[in-house]
């Protein structure tokens, strides 16, 4: 079978494969796109056709994210954007809109918090407040801001970054765990809200993978220790958790909203 003839294979629906996979004409919003994880997401929206709202809180790192799209032929732009701040969270929809004419794709990635590091006695309410402002409340704003616009447009799909912690118990992670459980109900109850708009919600759970945040805690005997955990044996790599992005955000899931997927090589890997 030649690549060709797989191209031309028509499944039910009469549908091309590659408008199943493929994002031509879609507008992606990325937050915390400009390393790790959110830049892996930015870089597979672009190579399968969207253009791409990639923004950092450091606007040089989303930039460079931009660069690495537009040198390969793809559409991206960057913008500043702290998602503490709700009228950075306005400007950037609106620079999506006023750029591309819409969004469709909106991937809640920038976080805070993990890493076994919350010594319960030691954090305070402001930390607390923090850790939810990020991976909670600019989730839940930014949906908000833009629903309206994937309705108008025909096409959404939001895809939040949760995390393994959501649904383990591990010491020195009560903030971060339940504020990634939140983002998961979240994701869950806007589904029923949003599916009669058209717009498609769900989450990814990355178990550990390979960014600079997990290095940080990374030491040769913890990696022993998640791996005689981890049926697949190796940790994740960013693109692993990209390409479980990809298949929410095109219609390969079209009839798929309200779920996480946790990418975790099978397992579960502790600190
Ligand atoms: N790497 C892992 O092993 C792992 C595991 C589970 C979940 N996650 C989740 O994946 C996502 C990406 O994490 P990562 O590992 O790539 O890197 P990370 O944890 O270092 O960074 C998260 C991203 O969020 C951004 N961010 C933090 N605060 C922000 C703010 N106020 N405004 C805008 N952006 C902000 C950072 O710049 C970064 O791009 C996060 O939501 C994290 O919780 C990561």
């Amino acid at each position: 079978m030649t690549l060709s003839s797989i191209h031309k294979f028509k499944l039910r629906f009469n549908m091309d494969i590659r408008e199943l996979t493929g994002l031509r004409g879609k507008v992606a919003v990325v937050t915390g796109g400009g390393d790790g994880i959110g830049r892996g997401c930015a870089l597979v929206l672009a190579a399968a056709g969207a253009s791409v709202v990639v923004s950092n809180r450091t606007l040089s790192k989303a930039q460079d994210v931009v660069k690495e799209i537009t040198g390969s032929g793809g559409k991206a732009v960057a913008v500043e954007c702290d998602v503490a701040n709700d009228s950075h969270l306005d400007r950037l929809i609106d620079t999506a809109v006023d750029t591309f004419g819409t969004v469709n794709i909106l991937v809640n990635n920038a976080g805070l918090g993990g890493g076994g590091r919350e010594n319960p006695f030691n954090i305070d309410r402001a930390y607390v407040e923090r850790i939810f402002a990020i991976n909670v409340i600019a989730p839940w704003k930014l949906c908000r801001l833009a629903a309206p616009h994937m309705q108008r447009s025909g096409y959404g799909s939001i895809v939040n970054i949760t995390s393994m912690s959501s649904i383990n118990n591990d010491p020195n992670m009560a903030i971060y765990g339940s504020s990634k459980a939140a983002l998961n109900h979240m994701m869950s109850n806007l589904a029923f809200d949003y599916g009669p708009m058209g717009i498609r919600v769900n989450n990814v759970g990355p178990g550990a993978t390979r960014t600079r945040a997990l290095s940080s805690v990374l030491t040769p005997e913890i990696e022993r220790q998640m791996l005689a955990h981890t049926p697949l044996k190796r940790l994740g790599e960013v693109a692993d958790i990209a390409q479980a992005v990809l298949f929410f955000a095109s219609p390969m899931s079209s009839w798929v909203s309200g779920q996480t997927l946790m990418v975790n090589g099978g397992g579960v890997q502790t600190l």
